[in-house]
């Protein structure tokens, strides 16, 4: 069955069904309606404000009393993805008319992008591989790739110097030990 639904502000009227929300038939009229849920209720974009007619739109859904609460009377505002028309209605639009107007961030000036050029990108490339070059040998610098020094004059004792001396002869032949036997 077929329903006239007045669009605020032109004045607009057009033929409804009662099958399919108010969101899908005004998208297909060619009217912007805001949505980022696809009509699925967890949104919220998507409201209008209805002007007359209350009583011909279907009663809100879970979905809608979640999202909007119970203050149609005071807002006057549905979800058109969620409301059917079940007769004669008008709405406003207003809001959805403004089409939003993709905003580009601000640059930093701290993050200027600086574009170089194919040359001056293999200058550099040559000159730090130059200075790499002119480096001075380090010990350390690809330490594993030298041969092992096994000069024993190099040859640096760790823990102290502090070995357990060998046992000598005179060591072993106590005159005390000799006494009592
Ligand atoms: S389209 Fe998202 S709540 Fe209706």
């Amino acid at each position: 069955m077929s329903h006239k639904l007045t669009l605020w502000p032109e004045g607009e009227v057009l033929d409804m069904n009662g099958e399919e929300s108010l969101l899908v038939q005004l998208t297909k009229a060619g009217k912007f309606i805001k949505s980022n849920c696809g009509g699925h209720a967890s949104c919220s974009d998507c409201i209008i404000k209805v002007k007359g007619g209350e009583s011909s739109l279907t009663p809100p859904t879970f979905e809608e009393m979640r999202l909007l609460g119970n203050i149609f009377h005071i807002t006057k505002e549905r979800l058109s993805c969620q409301t059917k028309l079940t007769g004669d209605a008008s709405i406003d639009i207003t809001e959805h008319a403004k089409k939003p107007v993709a905003k580009s961030k601000p640059v930093p000036k701290s993050s200027t992008v600086i574009v170089r050029k194919r040359e001056t990108l293999q200058e550099t490339a040559v000159r730090s591989q130059e200075k790499d070059e002119v480096k001075k040998p380090d010990d350390w610098y690809r330490h594993w790739d030298k041969p092992e020094t096994k000069d024993a004059s190099k040859f640096k004792h760790v823990g102290g110097n502090k070995r357990p001396k060998p046992f000598t002869d005179a060591e072993n032949n106590d005159p005390d030990d000799g006494d009592k036997k």
